[in-house]
Order: structure tokens, then sequence, then C-alpha cells
């Protein structure tokens, strides 16, 4: 399962990738309008050097001419840029064109099984399925996550990746990896959720308590 961080926070995004866990980035305009960062391409070409796998960059038009050109501009930044393009008509067909050019793609805003199977039709990358927006209007976000998984697996030659999204809490992490997801993107604090246990750091301290005593050293 890859691990992607789902912030344009340059500083948090350097913090994770030191981790060595971090497979990718997803961005999108309402992230990047939070970072604060003053220049879009400039930002990208940031993360790219940071980070050596997709990195998502999501275009701001919703007509067919303007988003494939901005997803042109976009894919030259880096050859890891991933073009985000939103779940309409025209950002399919966009989809394909630039699939078709051999450039990655990653389709957001999903919010049904139909849909994703639309995305993989027009040969995505990556398909973002939300889980927690769906859950906020009380509909089931996990199981939009394994319907498409069953759904692309009834059917091999679709070659789409699901990257799960919109992930609030660790126990939606739990269950993507359960389901067989092939992406899952977090928010840092997500991501640094997952290494924690309260056992971990009660066993952690007695370890070191016993350790002093015992007056040893390694080095
Ligand atoms: O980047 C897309 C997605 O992960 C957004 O999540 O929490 O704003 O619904 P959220």
């Amino acid at each position: 399962m890859k691990f992607f961080i789902d912030t344009a926070d340059i500083k948090e995004i350097k913090e994770l990738a030191a981790s060595g866990l971090l497979d990718g980035v997803t961005t999108n305009p309402s992230l990047v309008a939070k970072s604060g960062a003053a220049n879009f391409i400039e930002l990208i070409t940031e993360i790219c050097k940071v980070v050596p796998g997709p990195v998502s960059a999501e275009v701001a038009a919703m007509d067919y001419d303007t988003m494939l050109k901005e997803g042109e501009r976009l894919a030259k930044i880096a050859p890891n840029v991933t073009v985000k393009l939103p779940l309409t008509y025209d950002g399919l067909r966009v989809c394909k064109v630039l699939s078709g050019q051999g450039i990655m793609t990653n389709v957001t805003l999903c919010f049904s099984a139909n849909q994703a199977l639309l995305a993989a039709k027009a040969g995505a990358t990556f398909i973002s399925p939300f889980i927690g927006r769906l859950d906020d209007v009380s509909m089931d976000g996990l199981q939009l996550i394994s319907d498409i998984v069953q759904i692309y697996r009834n059917y091999p030659e679709l070659s789409t990746e699901v990257l799960a999204a919109s992930i609030r809490h660790p126990v939606h992490m739990l269950e993507c990896a359960k389901i067989g997801a092939d992406v899952a993107t977090m928010p840092p604090a997500v991501l640094k959720q997952l290494f924690n246990h309260p056992l971990t750091d009660k066993g952690l301290a007695q370890f070191a308590a016993d350790w002093e005593k015992s007056g040893q050293t390694i080095l």
C-alpha cells in the first residue's frame, strides 16, 4: 500500500519525507490556499524535488480547452507531477488526452462507483474517492472504496489505482488497508497518529527505566 500525504505545506512535506515512508503527495486548491504559498508553480516544483513519487497538482479551470492547457503546463514542471482533474465530463475528456500522452493523472471529487468506472475508462492513473466527505453527509465512504476495489478487480484490463482520499482518522486508514486500496492519502496529522500506541509509550518508559538500572551501555 502506498502512503501519500494530503498537504501543500512544504515544511510538513519535508518533515514527513525524512521518515522514508512517503510515496507521494496530493494537493488541491484549498490546501494550496491554506499553505500561503505565493506561487503555485514554484510550490509544486519544490514539492517534486522533495518527494520523488507522484505529486498531484490540480487544474483550476473547468472547461476542456483551458483545463487541457493547464494540465500540460503542470506536467512540464517535473516527470513526477500527476495532473489532478475533476470528475466531470470535460475533466475526463482531458484525462483521456493527457493519459494518452503518458502523463500521470488523478481524477478527484469521486463520490460514486460509476464515476470511478468512467475514470478508469478514461485511463486515469489514480481515482480519488472522498471518504470523509461522504461520511459527513451520512453516507458510507468506506463502502465506496470497497465497491470500487471490487469493480476494478473484475476487470484486470483497468489499471487505475484506487487512491483513498478525504481520510480523517486512523480507522479510515485501517479499513482502507483491509479493503485493499492501492494508495491512501492522509493529512500529516493522521499519518503521525499511525505511529502512536499508549502501550508502546508505556513499554518504552519501562525499558528505559530498567536499562538505566542495569548500568549497561551500547556505544
Ligand atoms: O485532497 C482531497 C481530499 O483528501 C480532501 O479531504 O478532508 O478536505 O475532505 P477533505
